[in-house]
Order: C-alpha cells, then structure tokens, then sequence
C-alpha cells in the first residue's frame, strides 16, 4: 500500500476536515476510518478513547501512514499527547478555536458547543484559562446532535429546536461569537444562521487543521507529488456514511 494520510473520527464529523484537506493536498492518498463501533465518542471514558485512538493509529500505521488526523475534538483533547508518545509518526488534533474566539470577540462573551467530553478535557480547560481570563465563556453540551446528524435528521424540526434550545443561553449573554467544538457540528452552520444574527461569528476550525497538515508535510518533506485517492473504511456496517459521501464509493468494514 503506497504512504499516506489517516484522518478518523467517531463518524462524519471528520468528513468536513478530510474535504479541506483533500481541496489543499490533491496529490495525497487519503484514508479515512469512521469508527461507528464506538460512535457516538463525546460520553466515552478516557480509557476507551485511548484503547481506540491507540488501535485506530496502529492500524493507519500498517496501511503505511505517514502522518494521522484525529479529526475530532473529543478525542483530541482527552488524549493527543499519549498518543505523540505512543507513536513515531506526527500526529494532528482538532481542538475547539477558544484563542481565535478570544482574540475576535468585542462583547467578552464567547458561546462554545461542544461534546461533554471536550468540555470536561483537560486541554479546553488549559485554553480557557490562558486565553479568556476576562472573558465570559458560555459553554453548552450539544448532547444529541453527533446522533441527530449521523441519523440523516439535521433538517428535521426537532433537530432546529435541540439547537435553540442549546444556543438561546449563549444569545442571551450577549455572545458575539459562537465556537463549534466538534466536528460533527460544522454541517450545523446552515441551520445556525438561521437562529443567530448576522453580527455573530461562527468559528469551526477545519481551514486551520488542513494548513496545519499541509505545513507538517512540507516540513518533513513528506508531501505526495502525484494525484492521490481516498478509501473510506467503517468498523461497523451500522452508519449511513454513505449519505456524506458520494454514493458510488465504497466504505469497506474493517475489524478493529
Ligand atoms: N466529531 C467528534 C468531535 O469532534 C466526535 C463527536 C462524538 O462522536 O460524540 O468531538
């Protein structure tokens, strides 16, 4: 199997990151695992995000990887530094904007939706307390969207009222600026604008992920130089991927 990248996630909120990478790095042969087996990740303990991770990058490894995207927050801010001891290749994480949220906002109120796990992690926790000390943080488990999306429901009314539900707390404090957490969460944005004015920034960081890989690549000289594929992997055939992709490609079961 020629190198490659790995990108994963719990399912297809991963997909919105795989699509900027694979628009600035055309050349790279991509391999990206939705792991359904374990979806949803945001309730999950750090002992199974790291008995995951772990197995899902020792598998990318042996499709010959050369650099793996943790393309979800959860995972990311629990457990990226284990998984840099654990293995030799580099290893990108996703973590929610608070700096770029910090920096932008003019009311000092920032709102962030997020997976419990992310809230709780370790790493969100850092980053709030280094870049928001004068700053009112909103923060608001977005419990029931991850399955709402996987589900084919995101533009099912109960879906637009859940995020209502979960942004009025954050409109209501005079937020200026709405950070997304999860990755899931980017395909929210239609249906967001839809709730908050115009005036209200909505921050995900998928551009930011992808220059980031791009950079990594450059600088260990690691970039692909001729048209690169994808192949789409799930470890459990209980998803509807397929919805996300286009349909014609296969998304083949893998046991892990
Ligand atoms: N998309 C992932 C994240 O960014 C995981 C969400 C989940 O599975 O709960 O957190």
């Amino acid at each position: 199997m020629k190198e490659c990248i790995g990108i994963f996630d719990s399912g297809v909120g991963g997909l919105t990151i795989y699509n900027e990478i694979r628009n600035i790095l055309p050349d790279e042969n991509i391999i990206y695992l939705g792991d359904y087996k374990y979806n949803p990740y945001g309730n999950l303990t750090t002992e199974k995000l790291l008995d995951r991770c772990k197995k899902i990058i020792s598998w990318f490894i042996k499709q010959n990887a050369k650099l793996v995207v943790m393309a979800c927050n959860t995972a990311s801010t629990n457990i990226i530094s284990e998984m840099r001891d654990c293995f030799d290749i580099p290893i990108i994480g996703v973590e929610p904007s608070i700096k770029p949220a910090a920096l932008s906002t003019k009311t000092n109120n920032i709102g962030v939706l997020a997976t419990k796990g992310t809230i709780y992690s370790p790493k969100f926790n850092q980053a709030k307390e280094i870049f928001t000390k004068n700053i009112n943080v909103i923060e608001v488990i977005g419990e029931g969207i991850v399955s709402a999306i996987e589900n084919g429901k995101l533009h099912d009314k109960e879906t637009f009222e859940l995020l209502k539900k979960y942004i009025t707390p954050m409109l209501n404090s005079n937020v200026d600026v709405i950070v997304l957490g999860c990755t899931h969460y980017t395909y929210l944005i239609p249906i967001l604008k839809k709730i908050v004015p115009k005036s209200i920034k909505i921050m995900d960081n998928k551009m930011a992920i992808a220059k980031q890989t791009k950079k990594v690549l450059e600088e260990k000289k690691l970039l692909a130089t001729n048209k690169g594929s994808t192949k789409f992997y799930t470890t459990s055939t209980k998803n509807k991927m397929k919805l996300f992709i286009n349909s014609k490609i296969a998304v083949v079961l893998c046991n892990l």
